[in-house]
Order: C-alpha cells, then sequence, then structure tokens
C-alpha cells in the first residue's frame, strides 16, 4: 500500500522502483535445491543482499521445498496435473509468484519449459542456470553428451530466460577439464561445486543493479557484454 492507502499497481512502476535496496527474490526449483541452498548460505554469509521471499516448485515433494521451509522461506507447490494446460499452470503460477513482488526470478532446476505468454512480462527479470556451456547441449544428459562428445572442458550457465529451452542471452559461464576416468556423476559433483558459485556471483551482480538485460542484450555496467561474464577463482565474475 502507499502511505495514502493506495494499493500499489507494481505492473505499473518501473523496475528499479519496484526493488529495494535489498533484492527481492523468487526461486523456481523442481528438485534437490542444492543452487537454492547455496543462495540461503551466501545470504545468511551476508555476501549477497537479497531476499528470498518465496521458493515454489511444480513438485510437492522436492527437497528444495524442505530447504526453503528451514530457512523460514515462503513456499509454494502446484501441481501442473490438476491444470489444463501448460498455459493455465504457467498463468497460475507466475500470478502467484507476482503477488511475492520479487524484482528477480531464479530458476533454479525448474525442470520445465515456460508458456511464452506467462514468461513475457518476466524477460530481464528472469535467470535460468543450466549445466552445459550453452549453446552446447540444451535440454537433459548435458554431462553425459559432453562426455560422449570428447569434449576437453564442460560448464555450467547463467542466461537470461526466453522463451526457448534453455535459451536466452548469457550472462555467465564457469569452467571445469574433464578429466580421464570420468563419468556423467562424477563430472555432474565436480561441475555443482562451480554451479553454486556462478549462480551466487550472477545474482550478487543483478542485486548490485551491475548486470541487466537491456534492449535484449546483457549489460554490465552499461555496457553490452561481447562474451559471457567467466567465474575466477575468487568468485567473481569477469
Ligand atoms: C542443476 O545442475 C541445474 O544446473 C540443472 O538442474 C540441477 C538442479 O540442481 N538445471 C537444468 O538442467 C535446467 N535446464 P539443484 O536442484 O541441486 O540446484
Amino acid at each position: 500500500m502507499l502511505a495514502g492507502g493506495e494499493p500499489v499497481d507494481f505492473d505499473a512502476l518501473p523496475i528499479a522502483r519496484r526493488s529495494s535496496p535489498i533484492l527481492r527474490v523468487a526461486v523456481l526449483a523442481s528438485g534437490r535445491g542444492s543452487n537454492l541452498q547455496a543462495l540461503i548460505d551466501a545470504q545468511r554469509a551476508g555476501t549477497l543482499p537479497v531476499e528470498i521471499v518465496l521458493v515454489a516448485s511444480d513438485k510437492a515433494q522436492a527437497p528444495a521445498l524442505r530447504r526453503a521451509e528451514d530457512a523460514g522461506i515462503a513456499t509454494l507447490a502446484l501441481d501442473p496435473k490438476s491444470y489444463a494446460s501448460r498455459a493455465a499452470f504457467d498463468a497460475d503460477l507466475f500470478a502467484r509468484v507476482a503477488g511475492h513482488e520479487p524484482a528477480l526470478i531464479v530458476l533454479a532446476g525448474f525442470m520445465r519449459i515456460l508458456d511464452p505468454t506467462a514468461l513475457a512480462p518476466w524477460v530481464g527479470r528472469i535467470v535460468n542456470i543450466h549445466p552445459s556451456l550453452l549453446p552446447k547441449y540444451r535440454g537433459l544428459h548435458t554431462h553425459r553428451r559432453a562426455l560422449e562428445a570428447g569434449d576437453a572442458t564442460h560448464g555450467t550457465s547463467v542466461h537470461f530466460v526466453d522463451a526457448e529451452l534453455d535459451g536466452g542471452p548469457l550472462l555467465a559461464q564457469a569452467e571445469i577439464p574433464v578429466l580421464a576416468g570420468d563419468t556423467p556423476d562424477l563430472l555432474a559433483e565436480r561441475l555443482l561445486v562451480q554451479e553454486h558459485r556462478l549462480l551466487v556471483a550472477c545474482v550478487a551482480e543483478i542485486a548490485a543493479g551491475r548486470v541487466a538485460l537491456v534492449d535484449s542484450r546483457v549489460r554490465r555496467d552499461g555496457v553490452p557484454l561481447g562474451a559471457p561474464l567467466r567465474l575466477r577463482a575468487d568468485g567473481s565474475l569477469a
């Protein structure tokens, strides 16, 4: 509510006015929630100035929801099977998420293709983490596919989301070497450590107002990126 008691029309406000100094973040997750946990841990450690206002899932049993509850974060579970269509599910999901007034939505293992209509108002305010060096290996089984291709390196990407599966402008990547004897599980385990660091670094840059999507291009300090930022050993992006 405004001081005068008028309800706030959030859709009518520019993004900057919607965000408080502490970035309000909603996280969507379908499973384990280790990337969510990395955000929670960084926020608690004081290295990530955000407030996680909601964790939502398409799976009521998702461990991510339990992690959120343990952290005292509001949760929401919606069952896609109880909706007539993907569009109806996504419309309701995003409407409910919007009710928590996030300035940013983070897809942290949210394993669904998004309906373009529901997504449209959020473009520029929604990011996804994916376990490959996009544009390589969109979709599933990325670790196995990297091994089968004989890649020397593998990695993870954070990107602004558009209607394409694992598509949209790249923000940053972290790379790891593929080692002799690697299996998909070993590779996934080593990469996950970097996923956590990369996601925290990216959300921190967005929270600091350094990185934004403007005119379909990712800009850092106002300058369009020529290539995705890279995660450095000290956890910063360059
Ligand atoms: C992560 O590896 C994330 O990159 C991947 O799901 C996993 C979720 O793990 N996301 C995608 O594949 C999206 N296409 P988590 O639940 O432990 O964060």
